[in-house]
C-alpha cells in the first residue's frame, strides 16, 4: 500500500503553479484581496504550502517579513523567480513539509496561513499542525486555512451542478464517471483527483477548540465548494 503523503510529495515535485482557478494577475489579486481582509493585519506571516508564490507575492507588501514554505522544489523556484520579478526583499522561502518546518523557524508570527493546502493532511497531521502553529504564534496571532473543501458541497461541484450550462443528462453522465473514478482510485489506492480530500468543518473545529482556540468558518468567495477556517 502506498502512503497518501509520498503520492502527494511525488504530484507536487514537479508542479510550478497553485491550480487557482484563473492564472490570471487580476483574479489572483482578487483572491488575495480576500485572503488580506480575513488575515486582517499583523506584521509578520508564515505562509504553509505557498507553492509558486502566486498569493505570497500579494501578501508582501502588507507584511513587514513573510515566510513561504513548501515541500516541492520546483514551486519553491517558481516562488523564488516570482518574489525576484516583484522585487520583493521581505520574503523568506523554505523547503520543509508539515513535520520538518517548525524546526526550521526562527521565529513566531502574527499569522499563521496556507491556502489549497490542508486537503492533502489527514486530520491527524491537522491535529499536529495546529498544535505545532500554536507554538509559534505570536499573542492574538491567527491560523488561517484558506480554501478547505466542503465534504457537502464538494460533490455536487463535482457532478456539475454548480455549472452554467448543468442538465440532467449531463450530470447522470458526470456520477456515472465519478462513481467509476471513486472505484478505480480506491482499487489502486490513489487519490480520487489532484484537489485532495475534504474536511468537516466541525471536525476541523473541535481541533482548534483542543488547543484552545475559537474557530469561525466562512465560505469562499471565489470558490462555491471551499471554505476557510480562521483560528483565533
Ligand atoms: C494547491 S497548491 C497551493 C499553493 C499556494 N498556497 C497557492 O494558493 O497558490 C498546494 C501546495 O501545498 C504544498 N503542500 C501540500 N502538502 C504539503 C505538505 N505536507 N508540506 C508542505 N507543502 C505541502 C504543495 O507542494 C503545493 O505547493
Amino acid at each position: 500500500m502506498s502512503n497518501p503523503k509520498s503520492v502527494w510529495e511525488e504530484f507536487f515535485a514537479d508542479k510550478r503553479s497553485g491550480g487557482h482557478r484563473s492564472s490570471s494577475d487580476e483574479f489572483i489579486s482578487k483572491e488575495a484581496r480576500e485572503k488580506l481582509f480575513h488575515l486582517n493585519g499583523g506584521k509578520t506571516l508564515l505562509d504553509f504550502g505557498c507553492g509558486a508564490g502566486e498569493l505570497l507575492v500579494h501578501y508582501a507588501p502588507e507584511y513587514e517579513r513573510l515566510i513561504g514554505a513548501d515541500f516541492s522544489a520546483s514551486m519553491l523556484d517558481e516562488a523564488s523567480e516570482r518574489i525576484t520579478r516583484k522585487g520583493h526583499e521581505n520574503i523568506t522561502l523554505i523547503l520543509a513539509d508539515d513535520k520538518a518546518v517548525w524546526e526550521k523557524l526562527d521565529s513566531s508570527f502574527d499569522r499563521i496561513t496556507a491556502a489549497g493546502v490542508i486537503q492533502y493532511l489527514t486530520y491527524e497531521e491537522i491535529d499536529n499542525f495546529i498544535c505545532n502553529a500554536s507554538k509559534h504564534l505570536n499573542k492574538g496571532g491567527k491560523i488561517v486555512l484558506f480554501d478547505i473543501l466542503n465534504p457537502y458541497l464538494y460533490p455536487l461541484w463535482k457532478i456539475g451542478l454548480f455549472s452554467k450550462n448543468a442538465d440532467y443528462r449531463r450530470i447522470f453522465r458526470k456520477i456515472g464517471f465519478e462513481t467509476f473514478n471513486v472505484i478505480a482510485s480506491s482499487l489502486k489506492n490513489r487519490p480520487r483527483d489532484i484537489l485532495g480530500s475534504t474536511h468537516k468543518p466541525c471536525i476541523i473545529e473541535n481541533i482548534a477548540n483542543k488547543h484552545g482556540f475559537e474557530m469561525e468558518h466562512v465560505q469562499s468567495m471565489y470558490y462555491e465548494y471551499k471554505y476557510h477556517a480562521i483560528i483565533s
